[in-house]
């Protein structure tokens, strides 16, 4: 393994560039037994800088390959954020009916005309791909929607193919809302409607939408998820990602939905899009793991941020909470545990040591009822991470406060992550928290709450302990991941 995939803190099973900035999933498309993850890329530094299209391959969303960049700026601007679609029917006429192209919509953000003052310098562009996602070449009628509008926000292009109405349909965001647009060929886009304007948060601008049904889990009800991203003005600080369920006809999206739902409480998951040319049953996941509040003063050295683990997203309704979505990893995670050592049981006091819990699993059920607990994470050089549940907020909560490296950035370290207790029932809770060399990623309940945090401990975590009144932990199972990066 090349030295730079050694690095500290390199994630040893997440997706990370091969070298410098990395920050939104685009793309995201499974074709031919083959998963594509295009990302925004400035392949020259590890901050943010002119975003290209960086490229990779999975076969099983845990493993990737990383691929030349796909798409470069040009004369028309900056390659943002974006999807891509299977294009089966050569609809755009850009492939044939015997070879159909894969078809990228992206963002063109022109930087001339942010720095001249102009309001109009965000529009839409589109590329093609006759082999596969290799090689691309842009579209001669880019863009194919400019911004007579002036909005200065205007981007991030989700487009899923519409099957009861047979045609193309875009969710688009212009600021503080949605924007959805239909088309038969990718080329030729028609404004539909609008939805998000009086609804949901709003405490920062709305980034990278994706609008998709679901089914209802134990039901035959199918109800319509838009997840947008917003940043700042996520509940614990700077980004996050808020999503609603409603109902979509082929035009318009409405919702009953009165309060704003998370997909995520911990401060690391932005941008996250789903995967276009999977059934819907396999609705599956990736965010960027980080935060527009920190991501640039990261420390690390050859590379900047990674993807969250592949998550698959189901839909639940209960009482307590309506209708809640879940994202938790997808199974093929699983064939890369081993040395696997199951516990019985835990109980408060004891501590159970391990030579590196920064790249391990560990899954485990608390039984009864839901009551305090503090999981402590420890290592030699006295950092710790801790996790658990207050019962007197009624909140679980991770503290990363005192983690390892946080001083980079204020917000970093500056506080508690706190998360409601969105779960199934408040019994027999069940918990996944997975740990990489600089990730922690808490499932709750099967993924109805959960945390995803950045960690920069100077040494591995060696020691977890449990502190509790009433509650045991039993089951519990920690298991080794296998590296990807060979
Ligand atoms: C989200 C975002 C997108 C934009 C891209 C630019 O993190 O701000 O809205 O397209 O990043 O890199």
């Amino acid at each position: 393994v090349e030295e730079r995939f050694r690095e500290t803190y390199r994630p040893q099973y997440h997706f990370t560039p091969p070298t410098m900035w990395m920050n939104d999933p685009n793309g995201l498309i499974y074709h031919n037994g083959t998963y594509h993850l295009f990302y925004q890329h400035y392949p020259e530094d590890i901050v943010w800088g002119p975003m290209h299209w960086g490229h990779a391959t999975s076969k099983d969303l845990v493993s990737w390959e990383h691929k030349p960049i796909a798409l470069y700026p040009d004369e028309l601007g900056l390659i943002f954020s974006g999807s891509a679609v299977m294009d089966t029917n050569n609809t755009s006429g850009l492939g044939t009916k015997d070879n159909p192209p894969m078809v990228a919509i992206f963002t063109y953000h022109l930087m001339e005309g942010e720095k001249a003052g102009r309001k109009d310098f965000q529009t839409q562009g589109i590329a093609y791909s006759l082999d596969e996602g290799e090689t691309w070449k842009k579209y001669s009628g880019n863009p194919v929607i400019g911004n007579e509008g002036n909005i200065k926000d205007f981007r991030d292009p989700k487009v899923m193919w519409h099957d009861d109405t047979q045609k193309w349909v875009m969710s688009l965001v212009a600021g503080d809302h949605a924007k959805f647009y239909s088309s038969p060929n990718l080329k030729d886009w028609t404004l539909m409607s609008e939805f998000g304007k009086n609804i949901g948060a709003h405490g920062g601008v709305w980034e990278c939408p994706d609008l998709f049904p679901l089914e209802v889990e134990g039901s035959d009800e199918t109800k319509w998820v838009l997840i947008i991203s917003i940043n700042p003005g996520a509940p614990n600080g700077g980004s996050g990602t808020q999503y609603f369920i409603g109902d979509f006809d082929g035009t318009t999206f409405t919702t009953n939905q009165k309060e704003i739902k998370w997909l995520d409480y911990g401060t690391d998951n932005y941008a996250g899009v789903t995967f276009n040319g999977l059934p819907d049953t396999e609705r599956t996941f990736i965010g960027w793991m980080s935060n527009w509040n920190y991501a640039r003063d990261t420390p690390t050295e050859a590379w900047r941020s990674a993807m969250t683990l592949s998550r698959k997203l189901t839909l639940h309704k209960n009482k307590t909470n309506g209708f809640y979505l879940k994202n938790y990893p997808i199974t093929s995670l699983d064939e890369y545990a081993y040395a696997t050592v199951v516990h019985d049981t835990m109980k408060s006091g004891m501590s159970l040591s391990s030579k590196n819990y920064n790249e391990q699993r560990l899954d485990f059920k608390i039984p009864g009822k839901l009551d305090d607990f503090k999981l402590s994470f420890t290592n030699v050089n006295k950092e710790s991470l801790k996790f658990g549940y207050d019962s007197s907020t009624k909140n679980y909560y991770l503290d990363r406060r005192k983690s390892g490296v946080v001083s980079f950035e204020q917000s970093f370290g500056d506080k508690v992550h706190t998360a409601p207790a969105i779960l199934d029932s408040p019994t027999d809770v069940a918990y996944s928290i997975v740990m990489d060399a600089s990730s922690i990623e808490i499932f709750i309940d099967g993924g109805s709450t959960v945390f995803t945090d950045q960690i920069f401990p100077t040494t591995p975590f060696t020691a977890l302990t449990l502190t509790s009144e009433n509650t045991t932990i039993v089951n519990l199972k920690v298991s080794k991941i296998k590296r990807i990066w060979k």
